[in-house]
């Protein structure tokens, strides 16, 4: 047999092989769908005006309240993001990015990461991969992984996946990271981004999958992603966003539902920096957990809106002393502050503590 005729059997082998572990994930998918719909989702949702701090995964020490893209062909732009104080960078490989710069950009990602680390950024350092419609998903991660140990760079600390509309796109992604994360046990921590109707309608199956089936990953957060949405919806932007209320509702109930952080819509007029501040208070108040930036300037005011008031920490470091005097005297149930307290609000106290130590230790 010859060389290249060889090579294309062990091509079409693989190809046949990867469909039918596809095939077996998406019946995995369903089995899932069935064992949830007969188990309640095991996460409880926290009720009050202190619900937006509730997330019970292990998010929960770092507060994701502004996220900020960074293009990653722009080596300025990545300067300027290392020595900011942001909660989460992520370099971008998609729509940020030309896509006659999409090469440099794959070759500047791993140097970016290092260079943050060797000055002690203490964000989060996050890769925005290619979506799957681009057929760009496999370069962006040998870019990611292979790529980033021969030049000396750093890996990320989580991938960034866009236009996420179906289960299948994870198990896609999940089966591509088993290459490269072969003898490795941890899952690598996936951020999701919505964008599109569709989207939104397979969620719940998107969320069942990446917090319960998925090998290689887990599902740590999503993401809306508005102004695709819009696009794919035929809406038009308005100011108060009222065309995508339903969206932004739903993407955070789910996230929530399944112990994720929700990161809303990103304000694109990004030099109106009071509307900025509307939109981000809005979003904390319907339990989002940060924001998406685009521009420094956005920076503190998401954080600002997305952190607990001096107020909030302080009757939250108050309530968890007094539950644990109660308990001591044999009551579960007893009266702070006028109000009736037990377990539920002894669980969204600590997690405004919690988050208020994560903001302390990013600041420090
Ligand atoms: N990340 C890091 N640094 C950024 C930045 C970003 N997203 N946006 C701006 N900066 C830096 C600039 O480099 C400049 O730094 P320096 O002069 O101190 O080196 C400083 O902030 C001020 O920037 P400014 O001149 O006001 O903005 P700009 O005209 O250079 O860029 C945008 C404006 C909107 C093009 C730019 O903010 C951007 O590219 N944002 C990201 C867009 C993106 O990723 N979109 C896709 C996801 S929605
Ligand atoms: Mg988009």
């Amino acid at each position: 047999m010859s060389n290249s005729l060889a090579n294309c059997v062990v091509s079409r082998t693989f190809m046949c092989l990867r469909k039918i572990d596809l095939l077996f994930r998406s019946s995995a998918t369903s089995l899932t769908r069935n064992a949830l719909s007969r188990t309640s989702v095991s996460s409880r949702v926290s009720t009050g005006p202190l619900s937006r701090f509730y997330c019970s995964s292990s998010n929960m020490f770092h507060a994701r309240r502004a996220l900020m893209y960074v293009p990653a062909s722009d080596k300025r732009k990545i300067n300027k993001a290392a020595s900011l104080c942001v909660d989460t960078l992520a370099f971008d490989l998609e729509d940020g990015v030309a896509v006659n710069q999409k090469e440099n950009a794959r070759r500047s990602v791993g140097s970016a990461i290092a260079g943050c680390r060797s000055v002690g950024s203490k964000a989060e350092l996050v890769v925005r991969i290619n979506g799957f419609e681009s057929g760009l998903v496999d370069d962006d991660l040998d870019a990611v992984y292979s790529g980033s140990h021969d030049s000396g760079g750093g890996l990320p600390d989580a991938i960034m996946l866009p236009k996420c509309d179906t289960p299948e796109h994870l198990a896609e992604l999940d089966l591509a990271l088993s290459v490269h994360h072969e003898g490795t046990t941890t899952p690598v921590p996936l951020i999701v981004i919505i964008e599109s109707p569709v989207g939104l309608l397979n969620l719940r199956e998107v969320c069942q999958f990446g917090t319960q089936s998925a090998r290689h990953l887990r599902l740590s957060a999503l993401v809306f992603g508005s102004d695709d949405f819009l696009a794919t919806l035929g809406g038009t932007r308005t100011k108060d966003a009222y065309e995508v209320l339903y969206a932004r509702q739903s993407l955070v109930t789910h996230a929530k539902a399944f112990g994720l952080d929700a990161i809303d819509l990103v304000d694109i007029d990004y030099k109106d920096l009071d509307s900025l501040r509307v939109q981000s208070e809005e979003g904390a108040r319907m339990g989002y957990t940060g924001k998406q930036v685009i521009h420094p300037d956005q920076v503190p005011i998401v954080q600002a809106a997305f952190s607990p008031s001096s107020t909030q920490t302080k009757w939250a470091t108050e309530l968890i002393e007094a539950f644990h005097r109660h308990q001591e005297t044999g009551k579960g149930a007893f009266v702070f502050d006028g109000r009736m307290i037990d377990k539920p609000l002894l669980l969204q106290a600590e997690n405004i503590v919690r988050l208020q130590h994560a903001i302390s230790n990013s600041n420090s």
